[in-house]
């Protein structure tokens, strides 16, 4: 193989062979091609694209990389959910337990967070003891025995994504929907379950600002799920304001259980039918069952306690303490800044980006892959978009455990993020 044949090739919008692809990210993840020409045919496949079956051999290419999971055929049929990411997403902490609760097995390897707020991970370590990392064989034996473990990607699956993730994000090759199905699947795929959903986000706080890249990550995704076969759905849902209520870490988990624990449940009920909608997905594939029955048993294994049940389980079982973290919950010392409303009228916007803006600048989040994120920043918004508001009506409240010093400019960004229309009935 010669790379900078193959490099050229894409370059002049040719597809390019099985082969050429598994021996280049084989080379690649060994050390035997160098950045410089990884980097070159990642931009090329950025301007050129890849087909169908080309972004397939990529995504195998890269699950091959690493360790892949198997699961034995005689126990509860597999599944997971992946979200591209979006602020204030919280549905994997209902979704995942809610699916194991209706019967499944569901290994999910979960990200963290660059940019933004945490990811899953990081806002599972908000739980005091709750350990992310653990071995692979513990993660399984979990699954195996709870029926759902939420663990952090470990070194041993897909190296040569992890590889070539950081080399994108250097070299402005991230945004690229072959690429980023190569990465996404690849991931999921080596978890080895036969079924997967997919969360597309789409709007300001999401990776795919617009509907029509939405639905093309959302096509590709799916497509490739198939190629590998396996059962997939994805569902496009909207990121230009926040889900649900909090944006940070331990707020997040705190509203997820109170989900979970049918806590003031008209208040929560639009996101408790999202997670509703994603684990009957998750239920109507992996067991072949039509959506409307899966809907049926995920509303009522959520309402019979089934799925806060099942989170305890896990969360017990990679050693973290539930009861501490809600007793902490009541009495978390943070530093809070209010925004109100300065005229009234009807929230028409909550601008997701902004909003995670400001949850950044509380400590919420990394700007660098080494940064210690604060789980006890974060931003609860008072309001969501269609509320009719008077002039002094609370719309959200800033806390952080660690930078007080940025309280005031992180309200001010948050401030901007929402607009008010003023309403005359
Ligand atoms: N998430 C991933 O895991 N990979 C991408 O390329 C983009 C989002």
């Amino acid at each position: 193989m010669i790379a900078k044949q193959i490099i050229e090739k894409k370059k002049d919008a040719h597809a390019l062979a099985s082969t050429e692809i598994r021996e280049f990210i084989a080379a690649y993840t060994a050390g035997d091609i160098p950045d410089c020409q990884m980097s070159a045919l990642a931009m090329a496949i950025c301007w050129r694209g890849m087909t169908v079956r080309e972004t397939a051999d990529l995504t195998d290419a890269m699950m091959r990389s690493g360790a892949m999971l198997e699961w034995s055929e005689d126990g509860a049929p597999t599944a997971d959910k992946h979200s591209t990411g979006g602020v204030g997403d919280k549905l994997s902490f209902v979704v995942q337990p809610l699916a194991a609760a209706c019967g499944l097995r569901v290994p999910s390897l979960v990200g963290r967070g660059l940019g933004l707020t945490g990811g899953t991970a990081d806002k599972l370590e908000a739980i005091p003891g709750y350990d992310a990392t653990l071995p692979l064989a513990r993660f399984c034996e979990i699954v195996d025995t709870v029926g759902v473990s939420m663990n952090a990607q470990t070194a041993e699956i897909c190296p040569a994504d992890k590889k070539l993730y950081a080399l994108r994000d250097v070299t402005g090759t991230v945004a690229s929907i072959p690429l980023i199905t190569a990465s996404i699947l690849s991931k999921k795929l080596a978890e080895g379950v036969g079924a997967l959903v997919f969360d597309v986000k789409c709007g300001s706080g999401a990776f795919m600002k617009t509907r029509e890249d939405a639905e093309a990550l959302a096509r590709s995704l799916v497509d490739g799920a198939k190629a590998m076969g396996r059962r997939a759905v994805a569902l496009v849902n909207d990121m230009e304001a926040p889900t649900g209520y909090a944006v940070g870490n331990a707020n997040e988990v705190e509203e997820a259980l109170d989900i979970l624990a049918r806590r003031d449940a008209a208040r929560h009920a639009e996101t408790a039918e999202l997670c509703i909608t994603e684990a009957a997905h998750m239920v109507a594939l992996a067991r072949d069952i039509p959506l409307e029955k899966a809907r049926k048993l995920a509303r009522a294994r959520l309402e019979d306690g089934a799925a806060i049940a099942k989170f305890r389980e896990m969360v017990a079982a990679h050693g973290g303490d539930l009861d501490a973290f809600e007793k902490r919950r009541a009495k978390r010392i943070v530093r809070r800044w209010k925004i109100s409303a300065m005229k009234s009228g009807i929230v028409e916007k909550i601008d997701a980006a902004a909003v995670a803006t400001a949850a950044l600048m509380l400590g919420a989040g990394r700007m660098q892959a080494t940064d210690k994120i604060d789980h006890d920043a974060g931003i609860l918004l008072a309001v969501k978009r269609g509320r009719r508001v008077a002039v002094g009506d609370e719309l959200a409240t800033l806390e952080t455990a660690t930078r007080g010093d940025a309280l005031e400019s992180a309200a001010a960004q948050l401030y901007k993020a929402f607009a008010i229309q003023h309403a005359t009935t």
